[in-house]
């Protein structure tokens, strides 16, 4: 797939996730076969940007390309404004976002809110793409409630304002995280433009990929909760989407390292005190499957040294190779 000049090695996305996707999350799923990992959403008030929160968030240091920065904001030329910073620091690809149902966001008529003003987010999206000159990308729920489901129209307004890509999340913004995806509104988004279109929403298996490609002909796939303590998920479907094939389960000391080498780069980018606690809710998704789980994570939300963090981790897995893997 492409967007705009940059021609993506695979069709698996990682989704934007505030909280989660920060940079050392995002280096680690393009290593395990993510062809493209969108930022955490950022602001289009570039009066943050001096924020120690943002920095981070603008931080693409080491990033291996496209970098792809989200933008959160509801003002056409602040967002317009913002995507200028952005193209400065170092972003390569734009991504919009209309696709958050959080309340902080919706409340500013931002996110999956706009979906509601067809005219407004065509003047948000001519506005952008012609601000910029690289490629911008839209990311959309398929409509603002169930009896509103009007993804074709917004996908039709994107590909006459100029944007490259659409993913589509297959939930509304009422629907927030609540029931299933619904991959149909998506199949005739797909039918209704001719601009690469993403299918979002529960994908968490290769099997699943494989029926979501089928059933919608999107050009690709994005992964968020799925990915959470299972980066490798990547590698996983790409390899059953070429071969037919499992890819063989990793085993419990390859998921160590990884974790070690994941929460390494966490402690180096935030520093060791916060990046001790922005690693807890990463180490819990990654053992959640596993025997003693719930005590484990106990003892690690009341760790605050990267050293007691590691060395609690090492314990856990050494527990695991002599008293064996899964939960009971
Ligand atoms: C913790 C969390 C944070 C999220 N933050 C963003 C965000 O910043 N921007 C955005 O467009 N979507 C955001 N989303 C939505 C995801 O990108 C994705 O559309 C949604 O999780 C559905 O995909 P999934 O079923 O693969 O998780 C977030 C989702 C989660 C769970």
């Amino acid at each position: 797939m492409h967007i705009g000049p940059y021609k993506l090695a695979g069709n698996l996305l990682l989704a934007p996730m505030a909280g989660v996707t920060d940079r050392p999350f995002r280096v680690l799923c393009r290593r395990l076969g993510a062809s493209l990992a969108v930022s955490e959403m950022v602001s289009a008030d570039t009066a943050l940007y001096g924020r120690r929160k943002t920095l981070w968030r603008l931080d693409h240091q080491g990033e291996p390309g496209p970098i792809a920065v989200q933008l959160v904001g509801a003002d056409p030329a602040a967002l317009a404004a913002a995507a200028q910073r952005n193209v400065d620091g170092g972003a390569q690809i734009l991504d919009l976002n209309m696709g958050c149902p959080a309340k902080k966001v919706c409340r500013v008529a931002a996110g999956s809110a706009l979906l509601r003003d067809e005219v407004l987010v065509g003047r948000i999206l001519e506005t952008v793409t012609t601000a910029v000159d690289v490629p911008v990308t839209l990311k959309i729920r398929t409509g603002w409630d169930p009896q509103h489901r009007n993804g074709v129209r917004i996908a039709r307004i994107a590909e006459a304002s100029g944007i490259h890509a659409l993913a589509v999340h297959g939930r509304t913004c009422a629907c927030g995280f609540s029931g299933s995806a619904e991959y149909e509104t998506i199949r005739d988004i797909k039918r209704a433009v001719a601009i690469p279109v993403v299918a979002n929403g529960d994908i968490d298996s290769p099997h699943k990929a494989r029926e979501v490609l089928a059933c919608t002909g999107a050009d690709a796939l994005m992964i968020g909760r799925a990915a959470q303590g299972r980066p490798w998920i990547f590698r996983e479907i790409a390899h059953f989407l070429a071969t037919g094939r499992r890819w063989r389960e990793p085993s419990a000391q390859w998921i160590h390292e990884t974790l070690v080498g994941h929460l390494q780069d966490l402690y180096e980018f935030y520093g060791e005190h916060t990046g001790v606690r922005v690693a807890r809710k990463h180490i819990a998704w990654y053992v959640r499957s596993r025997r003693d789980a719930v005590a484990f994570r106990e003892r690690i939300n009341s760790s605050c040294t990267r050293r007691q963090q590691l060395g609690e981790i090492e314990r856990f897995f050494d527990r695991l190779a002599t008293k064996g893997d899964r939960a009971a």
